[in-house]
């Protein structure tokens, strides 16, 4: 065993007494899951992009093979980036830039931000004609924090789109941002326009553990977001909280899970704190300068003044306090990481993108977006001078895109399957993939192995594949690891 694993295995099994070591426990300690440990022990976001396995694709051969799978689509996914941000946490390597003040000049940066995503759009409906004509099933506005933009800016940004882009009576509009910039007036604008959905980064309701993270907000806030966003009446109100963060304890943990009970938000994401960078994996888009946190002397030097990394152990403690605690409170994860209230059912974007059946086209504009189609897939520029150099010069800001042999398009469309955590049916597979079964290798030995680790169960009779509560638990790793 190498020594490294000797202080992985460590930080497994330095849990709090105070609560239940967590069921991962003895399969992550088991020697044949090692890579599994590995993974866990500094991992990217696993489950966002789905990168191909051909390098150096041109990104206007992406552009042309998007055109072709639009061509009589389903119902696609529509994003648009704004980049901008009001503070810069510790923890985040998105790309992000920094907006700061109330004044008219940050008003004017922030709207800047929308005028370029507007002409990087219109770029983007002249060299992929069949845009403008694919039924758009969910458009969300993500970010940075996008809910910091002057209220003319944010209006005019979703009449752009309503206008430019195929909206049906059933397209969900998602709007994003944080509980500083989510105000009362704000939200009110936002049912005004037609937004019937909210995501709002939380993180944790712990003051400490707020400010620690360079967080510019208190729990406060959190809480007057939510009651202002259900009396506004939004349909879905969904908060990201993450585990893992500086000084958070499994306690505080269960205390933010407490909150978001009570106070009945109808979804919740849960986020393992990531150091490793996204980009050495391709599985997510990072800007391009590091998160505090990811430099290493910058961490032991927290260490060394006292405060508190979560163990390993820990912070699997703490997603079982929040899986157990939101599944016992009618809460289901459907993908991973996002909890739903029954009610309302699995977030409608991600299963354009993920589920079996669909995996349909996803268009994203601005700063870092990520798009695919089956056969290939590609990022925007995330260097915010080169982005806006090839928007000013009439160019798609693509940055880099990567292509899918055959034998990538069906493990992407498996690995893609199983972050539902929906059972894979093979005779949805078959139909995709004429003539290729999940029960053929090189599958079958995979999910053969994944069986004797007691991380799924394969069932040929039924033609179904199952993840165990511990390959749920680990799927990110599975996926990154073994597909
Ligand atoms: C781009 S942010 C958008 C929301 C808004 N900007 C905010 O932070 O409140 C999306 C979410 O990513 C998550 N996130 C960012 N950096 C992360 C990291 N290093 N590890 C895990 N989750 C992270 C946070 O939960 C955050 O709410
Ligand atoms: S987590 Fe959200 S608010 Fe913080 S820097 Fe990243 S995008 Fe901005």
């Amino acid at each position: 065993m190498a020594l490294a694993d000797d202080g992985v295995l460590a930080s497994l099994h330095a849990t709090d007494p105070r609560h239940a070591p967590p069921a991962v426990l003895d399969v992550l300690t088991d020697p044949a899951n090692r890579a599994l440990l590995r993974y866990v022990a500094e991992d990217p976001f696993g489950a966002h992009v789905f990168p191909g396995d051909v390098p150096d694709y041109a990104p206007s051969d992406f552009l042309t093979d998007l055109d072709r799978q639009l061509a009589g689509t389903a119902p696609i996914h529509l994003w648009s980036y704004i980049p901008t941000c009001a503070y810069r946490c510790r923890f985040c390597q998105y790309p992000v830039v920094l907006v700061r003040g109330d004044g008219e000049a940050a008003a004017g940066k922030a709207a800047r931000w929308v005028d370029w995503n507007v002409r990087e759009a219109e770029l983007w409906l002249r060299e992929v004609p069949r845009l403008a004509s694919a039924p758009i099933g969910e458009f969300n506005v993500f970010g940075g924090t996008p809910s910091l933009l002057p209220p003319d800016a944010i209006r005019r940004l979703i009449r752009f789109y309503r206008e430019n882009f195929r909206f049906g009576p059933d397209t969900a509009i998602r709007f994003e941002g944080d509980p500083s910039t989510l105000t009362a007036e704000k939200l009110e604008l936002l049912a005004e326009l037609g937004c019937r959905k909210l995501s709002c980064g939380v993180q944790s309701f712990d003051d400490r553990v707020l400010e620690l993270s360079g967080r510019r907000h208190t729990a406060r806030m959190c809480l007057d977001f939510i009651r202002n966003a259900q009396r506004v009446g939004f349909d879905r109100i969904s908060v990201d909280l993450m585990y893992g963060l500086l000084d958070q304890s499994v306690d505080s943990v269960r205390r933010d899970l407490d909150l978001v009970v009570e106070n009945k938000v109808t979804a919740v994401v849960c986020t393992k704190l990531h150091l490793r960078s996204y980009a050495d994996t391709r599985t997510g888009v990072s800007g391009d300068q590091p998160a505090p946190w990811q430099l290493p002397a910058y961490r032991a030097r927290l260490a060394g003044a006292g405060y508190h990394w979560p163990s390993l152990g820990e912070q699997y403690q703490m997603r079982e306090v929040l899986i157990d605690g939101l599944t016992a409170a009618g809460y289901r994860e459907q993908p991973t990481m996002y909890f739903a209230l029954d009610s309302v059912g699995p977030e409608v974007w991600k299963s354009i993108m993920v589920d079996q059946d669909r995996q349909d086209a996803e268009v994203a504009i601005g700063l870092g977006g990520s798009s695919s189609c089956r056969d290939s897939e590609a990022i925007t520029e995330v260097d915010w001078r080169a982005y806006t150099a090839a928007v000013e010069a009439g160019r798609v800001p693509l940055g880099s895109a990567t292509r899918f042999s055959p034998a990538a398009q069906e493990s992407r469309a498996i690995k893609m399957a199983l972050t539902t955590l929906q059972p894979l049916r093979d005779d949805l597979h078959r139909q995709r993939f004429p003539g290729r079964s999940l029960f053929d290798e090189p599958w079958r030995r995979r999910f053969r192995s994944l069986a004797e680790r007691g991380l799924a169960v394969a069932d040929e009779s039924t033609g179904r594949i199952q993840l165990t509560p511990a390959g749920r638990v680990l799927v990110e790793a599975v996926i990154n690891t073994e597909f």
